[in-house]
Parts: C-alpha cells; structure tokens; sequence
C-alpha cells in the first residue's frame, strides 16, 4: 500500500506533456507484432499497462527492443506467434488481456492468461463469446473470469457480431482475431467506441470499413488474412490522463495551463465537451493530425463551473472520465447528473460504487442508483478532509487526489500504487504545475 495526499493548492501554472495514449500505446504493438518488417513506435506510454502487454508479446516470440530512439518492434506477420512456455500474466489491463485473447484465438497456438486481483474479478465472458464462435476453445474459471486458457483456431471462422456493451476493447479483440480469418469478419456496435485499431490497422494496411447505422451505432468491417507492413507509429497523448491536470487546473482558481500534444480522437472527448457544457474555459491550440489521430495543446484557465446532465449518447466517450469528472461536479455549483453507467461497475473497480464512497468520505452529498449518479456540486472548494479507498484503481486515486488540490481540507488515498498502470509520472507532473501530492506515511492527521 502507497498512502498519497494532496493539499489545498494555490493556482497552478505551467506548460506540461501528457504521457502517451494506453490504448493507442497497447495497439501499436499488437499491430507492430502482427506486421512484416520493424515498426518505430515513438511516444508509446511506459506504464505497467503497456509494459505487462509487450512481456506477453516477447513471450509469443515477438522481439521488441527500446533504446535511446524508442521502441522497436520486429513483427512475425499476421498468423506468426509462437506458443508462449509460461503463463501470460497481463497485471491490471484489461485492454491488454482482452485484446491479445483476440490476437491469439485465431492463431493455433495455446495461451494460458492471468492477473492481478483486481483483473481477475472482470468479466470475460464479453469477449470469450465470440472468439468461441470465431472458433477458439476457452477455459476460464468461473463466470468467465482469469486466470483462463485459449486454444487458438486452426480454421478461424470470420464472423458477423453484434456487441451487447459498447465495448472497444470487444470490438477490437474480434477484429484482431479477424486478422487471421478469411473473409470478412463485422463487427456492429451500438454506440461509437474508440476507433483506434480501426485506425491502426489501416494504417499498417489492413481494409477496414466504418458505416454509420441510423440510431447512431457503427458497424466495421474488416478483409481478413491481409498482408499487414510495418509501418512508424507516432502515440499522442492520453486524453484519460490530461484529464487529471485539466480538471485541477479548472478547479484551483487563478490557475492557468497548457498541456501540450493531446490526442483528441472524437470518440474520445466527452469529458471535454461536458466540462464545457459547465462553462469551463478551455482551448483548443493548434489542431493538427499526428500518427492518423487528430492532436492539439489545450490551453486551460480555472473558472466556476456548473452542474450539467450528460447525455447517455456520450457514455462511451468519456467512459474512463466518470471519477474525475465526478470531481469537477462536486465543485460546480448546482446538481450533475449521469446516467448509463453500467459499465462502471466492471471497471478496474466497482468505479460507481467507488465514487460515491470517496465523494461521500470528503463531505459531498451524492446519491446513486444501479447505474445512475447525481452529485450537489458545492459551488466552490468542498471539504474535502477524508481518507478515500481507491480499490487498486489509478482512477479513482488521482482523481481524489485532484479533489484534494480544490477542497477546504487535504484529501488522502489509502493506496497510490496503481496510479503506476497508466500515468507513473502524474505526482511529477502535477508537482511541476505547482501541486503538492506526495506519499504520506500517515492515513490520518497532518
Ligand atoms: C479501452 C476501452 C474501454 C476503456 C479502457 C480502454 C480500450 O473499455 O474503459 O480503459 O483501450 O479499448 P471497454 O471497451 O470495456 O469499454
């Protein structure tokens, strides 16, 4: 356990870079492996997440280096893994085992995967279902959990799949396993999710269309047994992680802020336009086009903001932004409703039931249902003063760390350690913009 605060903070300022995308940064090197040649990956994100995927990579054969210039992928082609000889163990991402299940299932080797406690609580049914129809063998404990084994198909069946969730983590994993199906394999999704394999993949060669449906879902197509070309990755930054500085720096007043090179991929910014639905003033600097993803520098200025209802519509753009978002809703003057929050139950945490048991501990009232949330913002600092549980989730604990910075009281974190999955350098970065939020070794009293 790494205890954390962070105290009331005076007005940050600073121009910071975030850290590379997770999940362009996952996707890079699965789609690197499964090219001919060696792929460049500059900007990936060095975080556990991503560092656990590339061990399992290098266990199915795939070399990866990095050096002074970055990353290095020497790909084995689609189809060209080889059997790991130990036990795949992905730590705390679920992107990472979801879509190398993918990967693998259509490949006729046998993949044994596991981790952490708090992974092997998701579910993975979602993703078993349809890499069995594709024609792989799973073996997972019960209800679908880690640890669990894929026998891969020899004669991998494409298919045509309608997601029950508006997951692209499942969207992915059957359009990975597709890579070695012939034909083509569909994938429908009820909403848009996040387009980055799509990207990815046509970006190393592979065919994919996108068609919008009329009640707003998507259905993508992809050309199996392509030949796909190693080709250089550029990862911008991850709008899930400047969340965190751009949050403090709307709630901390006087504070003013660049964070410069965030990915802006339209499936991405829900929290963007929320907080700008509350009158958060933000700006948009130098729009540009950066490895296939759309990137700019936000320019950041703190000001009140208000209490809004998100739409459900936006749910999967901004699907990881709920806890901080939660945050910014607590300092907002007026109500914040959000609705369609299903999904947050299955995060790396029970996020909903996470939230409301931090919100409540720093003294904001806050009322919740199965899959609802309606936070009374406090129209300015809010107490704060708590000791908040964060259940292994880098979310939840940066986001209260946030909390900390704007409230009348220092907010502690009972553990910190998972903030290391996805932004190792968050406590640098804010440190930089003017924060403090340090381990403590105290879980009560200054
Ligand atoms: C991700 C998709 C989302 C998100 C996760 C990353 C991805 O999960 O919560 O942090 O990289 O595809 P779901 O696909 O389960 O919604």
């Amino acid at each position: 356990m790494q205890p954390m605060i962070a105290h009331p903070a005076e007005a940050l300022a600073g121009i910071v870079k975030v850290p590379g995308d997770k999940s362009i940064s996952h996707r890079a090197l699965l789609l690197a492996a499964s090219a001919i040649g060696e792929t460049p990956i500059h900007g990936l994100l060095e975080s556990e997440d991503v560092l656990a995927t590339a061990a399992a990579l290098r266990a199915l054969g795939v070399e990866i280096v990095r050096d002074d210039d970055g990353w290095r992928v020497s790909g084995r082609g689609v189809g060209g893994l080889s059997e790991a000889d130990r036990v795949l163990d992905l730590g705390n991402s679920g992107t990472g085992v979801r879509l190398l299940m993918g990967l693998v299932a259509s490949q006729p080797i046998l993949t044994l995967f596991c981790g952490d406690a708090s992974l092997s609580r998701r579910p993975m049914m979602r993703v078993i279902e349809p890499l069995g129809r594709m024609g792989a063998q799973v073996w997972a404990r019960g209800g679908g959990r880690l640890p669990l084994c894929v026998r891969g198909s020899t004669e991998p069946l494409p298919i045509d799949y309608e997601l029950p969730v508006a997951s692209a983590q499942v969207k992915s994993a059957i359009l990975l396993a597709g890579l070695c199906a012939p034909g083509w394999t569909t994938v429908t999704e009820p909403l848009p999710t996040r387009d980055h394999s799509e990207r990815l993949l046509r970006h190393f060669g592979a065919t994919v269309h996108a068609e919008p449906l009329p009640g707003g879902g998507r259905r993508i197509t992809l050309e199996g047994q392509p030949e796909l070309a190693a080709s250089p990755v550029l990862v911008p930054g991850d709008i899930s992680s400047a969340a965190f500085p751009m949050t403090a720096a709307l709630l901390v007043p006087g504070s003013n802020v660049i964070l410069s090179n965030v990915g802006m991929n339209p499936h991405r910014v829900g929290l963007l336009q929320t907080l700008q639905e509350m009158g958060a003033r933000i700006t948009a600097i130098g729009s540009r086009e950066e490895g296939g993803e759309p990137v700019c520098d936000l320019g950041i200025e703190a000001g009140p903001l208000r209490g809004v209802d998100v739409p459900e519509s936006r749910v999967p753009s901004m699907i990881d932004e709920f806890p901080i978002l939660a945050v910014a809703a607590a300092c907002a003057s007026g109500t914040t409703t959000m609705r369609g929050l299903k999904e947050l139950r299955v995060k790396e945490s029970d996020r909903l039931a996470a939230i409301v048991e931090g919100l409540e501990a720093c003294g904001i009232s806050v009322r919740a249902g199965e899959d609802w949330l309606e936070i009374d913002g406090a129209g300015g600092p809010p107490p704060g003063g708590g000791v908040v549980r964060t259940c292994f989730d880098h979310r939840i604990a940066m986001s209260f760390l946030i909390l900390g910075l704007a409230a009348r009281q220092p907010v502690r974190i009972d553990d910190g350690a998972a903030i290391a999955t996805s932004f190792p350098s968050f406590p640098i970065v804010m440190t930089e913009l003017g924060a403090k939020i340090h381990g403590s070794n105290e879980l009560s009293g200054d």
